[in-house]
């Protein structure tokens, strides 16, 4: 799953269009890559779904939930009125209602979220504080202006999730001073080398590196470039990206992944990288290949923000040895 928190791909992506030139590490001008991962389903409300073991997950996921305890806590002002976007298990909802908030608005999708939500919310205590909202959070109107926004729908690099249309919809709702307390994401590229065999077969697939498995774990070719900065109290955010960014090898290795990682800045400015069920790094597979100190690749990276793998595309091109 994705954020193992969340809702996560209605079908696997599949790799349209694949192919290896050849490339030898003298001659660095052809074509080492292209891969699309086309055909994808866009993951709407009606088809998206949330994985009982995801929000659990999320629930579990100390690392990730005590930032966001702590950023909530730092955050909220006694008699706040909050909106969390996606509640699933609640968790975020309870923070902000332990830290004084008069009502916090619980949004959530998912009907049998719904009901368990309900019976967490009574048998903590909050029944006159926590208001749930059935319904998408994409479209949802609320009865009031909130002074804080929360919410955790975040997947690597913006991918997938709905944080973007969530946000989006929700600011309908914000006066000039509402907080939002998951405030910024950036995103970042690097080249790796990544376990892509198992049981003795390859697998040319998208994999993650959770924190919690060692063996998941890249061994990184080359420094991380930042790709993408989404400051979510501005009020307007690019629909996606399209970059190109040369990046240079550090060491010699085989580079067979295009690794995806992230970090987060929280309102009260405490921070959060990768964690076990929250944006962890995701590799985008690549046809192995020997690299060398200095050798300089162009990587082309295109995708819709939250609309799914269906329309990320990525091509990695030898350039030039610059040592
Ligand atoms: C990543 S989980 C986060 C759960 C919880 N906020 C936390 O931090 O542990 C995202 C939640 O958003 C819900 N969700 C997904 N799409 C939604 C939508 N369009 N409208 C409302 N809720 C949605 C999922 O059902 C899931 O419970």
């Amino acid at each position: 799953m994705h954020c193992m928190c969340i809702p996560t791909l209605i079908k696997y992506p599949k790799l349209s269009s694949w192919f290896w030139l050849s490339y030898k590490p003298s001659t660095l001008f052809l074509v080492l890559y292209n891969a699309t991962m086309g055909d994808m389903d866009e993951p709407t409300p009606e088809n998206y779904w949330s994985l009982t073991e995801g929000v659990f997950n999320c629930l579990i996921d100390t690392e990730r939930s005590n930032v966001f305890e702590q950023a909530i806590k730092n955050t909220v002002q006694k008699g706040d009125i909050i909106v969390d976007m996606g509640a699933g298990t609640g968790i975020l909802s309870l923070f902000a209602a332990q830290a004084g908030a008069k009502k916090v608005y619980a949004i959530e999708f998912d009907n049998r979220n719904v009901v368990t939500l309900q019976k967490t919310i009574e048998v903590n205590g909050f029944k006159d504080t926590i208001q749930i909202l059935h319904g998408d959070v994409t479209k949802i109107d609320l009865p009031e202006t909130v002074d804080v926004v929360i919410g955790e729908m975040i997947a690597t690099g913006l991918i997938e999730e709905l944080q973007i249309p969530a946000m989006q919809n929700i600011r309908r709702f914000m006066h000039s001073t509402t907080r939002v307390v998951l405030r910024e994401y950036i995103s970042y590229i690097d080249l790796v080398s990544n376990k892509d065999e198992y049981y003795g077969f390859k697998f040319p697939i998208v994999r993650y590196e959770y924190s919690d498995e060692e063996s998941l774990i890249s061994d990184p070719l080359s420094l991380k470039e930042e790709y993408s900065r989404i400051d979510f109290l501005k009020n307007e955010i690019e629909s996606g990206v399209n970059v190109d960014v040369n990046i240079t090898i550090q060491k010699n290795g085989i580079l067979n992944g295009l690794r995806i990682s992230s970090h987060t800045v929280l309102f009260d400015d405490s921070t959060l990288d990768g964690t076990f069920a929250y944006s962890y790094p995701i590799i985008l597979p690549l046809t192995p290949c020997e690299v060398y100190r200095g050798d300089q690749f162009q990587v082309k990276l295109s995708y819709l923000y939250c609309k799914g793998f269906g329309n990320l595309e990525y091509s990695v091109v030898p350039l030039k040895n610059v040592l």
